[in-house]
């Protein structure tokens, strides 16, 4: 079959290195895809919002499947687009894909469905919500309603902060019409993890946990990025936690969203924040988590196509998928000055030292290629992601790795992993 891939991340590398090892797949294509995914698939120029090219594209090159990366194009109603076309495509719909769009949708969704979040209330005006933010006191965490590039998310430790990231939100929008609503919640303690199933929207099949490192520098300080790197398994989803997880969280919301007439298909994501082994909901994402989705490919044995298309068809099976018991660790390497402002077209060196090395696989994120020589292209620019027996194996692995990559101005932090290092050691 032909498989089409649409984004151009480190997650859509990943993807692409898996379903690219499926005995069913003949040809791929990834559009727009970047330097490293273009050694494994044909890439295609059309940007990953472009959505009528790329049913176009699908339809007149008989695509038979189309997997999405990014969520603004499931926002936008791509699979709506490609089912009203009559081609098949992996991931929820546009009201399904609303779970992501929307926080004050997902949070009232889970408070209807009994699923634990943080207390939250919405807001449409500026006044109010400040209003409230007095009344309840700090902590508290401000949120913009819509997308916001992983950026609308605001942890408040004082009241001046909240008001700011209100005004940010609401007066300047900083972000557009996501921010005319924003959510005021409260700020939980506990410690993180992200854990992702695929659905047809009845049957769920967990894939291996995960967790993400967000904020940009060692030791979880600086503002947040879309992820700096993660490793799978989490040790703090045991498997008392997992079922908890599977029950009062993930099973309630796919069952929840086909009350609503949401049926939801694809792959969803819940962001966890997880404490004395009760987890509670801090967002959902409608789609792979990007740097999780590298380590937790790594691991996944078997055929990934026919998962997918299960989940398309509504007869996903029950039943585990078969993981790597080795843990997986995946450091980011960034451009310097990331999430802010930074600097492109850097020639990358190093990568032909690390192609061949075992265990070990440079995912690519913004890169491109210039001539003969691979560039900078974006803010995350690789995702070094290594196997090892135990923790420390696959950590040393990857710094090794790491270490060998160069750039100028090239970026990551020292620390990934370490938190589970703690943990089991
Ligand atoms: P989100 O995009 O909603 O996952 O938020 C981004 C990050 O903000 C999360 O990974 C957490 O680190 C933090 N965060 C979000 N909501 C809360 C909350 N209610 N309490 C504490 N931290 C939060
Ligand atoms: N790594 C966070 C995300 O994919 O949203």
């Amino acid at each position: 079959m032909k498989v089409l891939v649409v984004g151009s991340g480190g997650r859509e590398h990943s993807l692409v290195w898996k379903i690219g090892q499926s005995s069913k797949v003949k040809e791929l294509f990834c559009a727009p895809g970047n330097a490293g995914i273009a050694q494994m698939a044909e890439c295609i120029d059309i940007s990953a919002t472009d959505l009528d090219d790329l049913a176009t594209f699908a339809d007149s090159n008989g695509i038979d499947l189309t997997v999405v990366g990014p969520e603004l194009p499931l926002t936008m109603g791509m699979v709506d687009l490609f089912e009203g076309r009559g081609l098949r495509i992996f991931g929820p719909n546009k009201k399904a894909a609303e779970i992501e769009g929307s926080k004050v949708f997902c949070k009232d969704l889970l408070s209807k469905y009994g699923v634990p979040t943080a207390h939250y209330r919405a807001f449409d005006n500026r006044d109010e919500a400040a209003a409230y933010v007095e009344s309840i006191g700090v902590p508290v965490v401000v949120k913009a309603d819509g997308l916001a590039a992983g950026k609308g998310v605001i942890p408040s430790m004082t009241k001046e902060d909240a008001l700011k990231a209100l005004d940010m939100i609401m007066v300047e929008k900083a972000f557009g019409d996501a921010g005319n609503r924003v959510i005021i919640e409260e700020f939980l303690i506990g410690e993180e993890a992200s854990f992702i199933v695929l659905t047809d929207g009845e049957t769920l099949v967990p894939l291996a946990s995960s967790q993400d490192h967000k904020p940009i520098y060692d030791g979880d300080r600086g503002p947040n990025t879309g992820g700096m790197g993660a490793y799978s398994p989490a040790p703090v989803v045991t498997e008392g936690v997992h079922e908890k997880i599977m029950d009062e969280i993930m099973i309630p919301t796919i069952k929840g969203m086909a009350s609503e007439g949401r049926l939801y298909r694809g792959v969803l994501y819940a962001g966890l924040m997880i404490a004395n082994g009760q987890p509670k909901v801090l967002e959902f994402n409608a789609r792979f988590g990007d740097p999780e989705n590298q380590p937790i490919m790594m691991r996944m044995r078997g055929d990934i196509v026919p998962l997918l298309e299960a989940c398309i068809d509504g007869n996903l099976r029950g039943g585990l998928i078969d993981w790597d018991p080795r843990w997986t660790v995946c450091v980011v390497m960034a451009s310097k000055g990331y999430p802010g402002s930074y600097k492109k077209n850097k020639v990358i060196r190093g990568l032909n030292l690390v192609t061949e090395m075992k265990d070990v696989f440079v995912f690519h994120a913004g890169t491109a290629g210039a001539g003969k020589n691979i560039v900078t292209n974006g803010g995350r620019v690789l995702g070094v992601t290594a196997l090892g027996e135990n923790a420390h194996g696959a950590i040393e692995l990857a710094y090794s790795v790491v270490k060998k990559i160069q750039w100028d101005g090239a970026y990551y932090r020292s620390d990934i992993g370490k938190r589970a290092l703690d943990r089991v050691e």
